[in-house]
């Protein structure tokens, strides 16, 4: 694509110009933004770059090695990788609101940046694969009064004091745009295509109070959900899918006994840009399927429902 490859170069240009031969350590977090962001630097200033993957321990299966590999593997870019779920899941010990949660991953994350940067003797930049719609959805509603919905982690939650500057070269982009430019980069098509994935993670997928039990039980009904919407063949029609595990138990009837269990609920839906977006209409047969699949196979949901509310008036993610 021309236009791609003019602005990679024109980005190129002004990442070398921003950092000189300063250090620069690049957040990883699993999602596209943000592998876009480090292969785009990487190309700019070669081994001036780190990357740090921060396993919160609030990943969906399997992620974690999927990125570690990504970059060892693929790239040759070095990357450090901080195994930080105690840090994490100790912090969001009886967090149970959103914008708190928010805020305190984003420090956090700060946090384990600014000691990897020491470790490297010290570094004067971080890197994020922030998007215009972060930015724009953490400032104000477009067009209405000036109210923050919810703090992205890469902007509203940074903390106020921050020892180094950000490089943010992806900052006027749009997802399609961002696919486009990793394309250019030759990053791999699965990985190009990749649902969008929360920096909080699972944190903002368990209203309620975030715990290891319940990100194992999110992360087996979650993984079982993608396989079907991956054997029925709608992966790529769909912009973003996931499950979420509600702080509500229910009754329910196993056997010949009784359950009383989590209520899981499955969200998808379509968009261009996460801005807006409409709920995925599934068949009933396929959600049939997969709710039955989801109570049988996870110890801890006995019920599953969906989620059919558009954006606006709800927002993609619960939290
Ligand atoms: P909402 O829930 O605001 O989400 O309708 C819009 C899109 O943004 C993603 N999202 C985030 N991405 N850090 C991110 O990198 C965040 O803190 C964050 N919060 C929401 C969300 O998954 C959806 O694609």
């Amino acid at each position: 694509d021309w236009s791609m490859a003019e602005f990679k170069a024109a980005k190129i240009a002004e990442i070398r110009a921003q950092v000189g031969s300063s250090r620069v350590i690049c957040g990883l977090s699993g999602g596209v933004d943000s592998a876009v962001a480090a292969v785009l630097i990487h190309e700019a200033i070669g081994d001036q770059l780190t990357c740090v993957f921060v396993d919160h321990g609030l990943m969906r299966m399997g992620e974690a090695d999927q990125v570690v590999s990504l970059f060892k593997g693929h790239y040759n870019i070095p990357l450090v990788h901080v195994q930080a779920e105690a840090l994490f899941l100790g912090g969001l010990a009886g967090v149970t609101d959103p914008e708190q949660k928010r805020k305190f991953i984003g420090k956090t994350f700060i946090d384990v940046f600014e000691s990897e940067a020491r470790k490297i003797g010290g570094a004067e930049f971080l890197a994020q694969g922030t998007l215009y719609p972060d930015v724009i959805e953490s400032v104000s509603f477009t067009g209405g009064p000036s109210v923050t919905i919810k703090s992205h982690h890469n902007v509203g939650g940074l903390p106020e004091r921050m020892n180094m500057k950000l490089v943010e070269p992806l900052r006027e982009l749009f997802k399609d745009e961002v696919r486009a430019l990793g394309r250019e980069l030759g990053l791999p098509d699965v990985f190009v295509g990749r649902h969008p994935f929360p920096g909080p993670g699972l944190a903002i997928r368990i209203p309620g109070e975030v715990t290891r039990e319940r990100c194992d039980i999110l992360r087996k009904a979650d993984a079982i959900y993608l396989d079907e919407i991956r054997n029925a063949g709608l992966y790529d029609a769909i912009w973003q899918a996931f499950a979420v595990l509600l702080p509500v138990k229910t009754v329910g009837v196993m056997g010949d006994g009784r359950t009383y269990d989590s209520v899981c609920a499955l969200r998808a839906v379509t968009s261009t840009d996460g801005m807006t977006a409409d709920i995925y209409p599934f068949d009933a047969s396929f959600l049939q399927r997969t709710a039955t699949r989801i109570i049988n196979e996870v110890k801890g949901i006995n019920r599953v429902v969906y989620d059919y509310t558009s954006k606006p008036p709800g927002t993609i993610e619960w939290e």
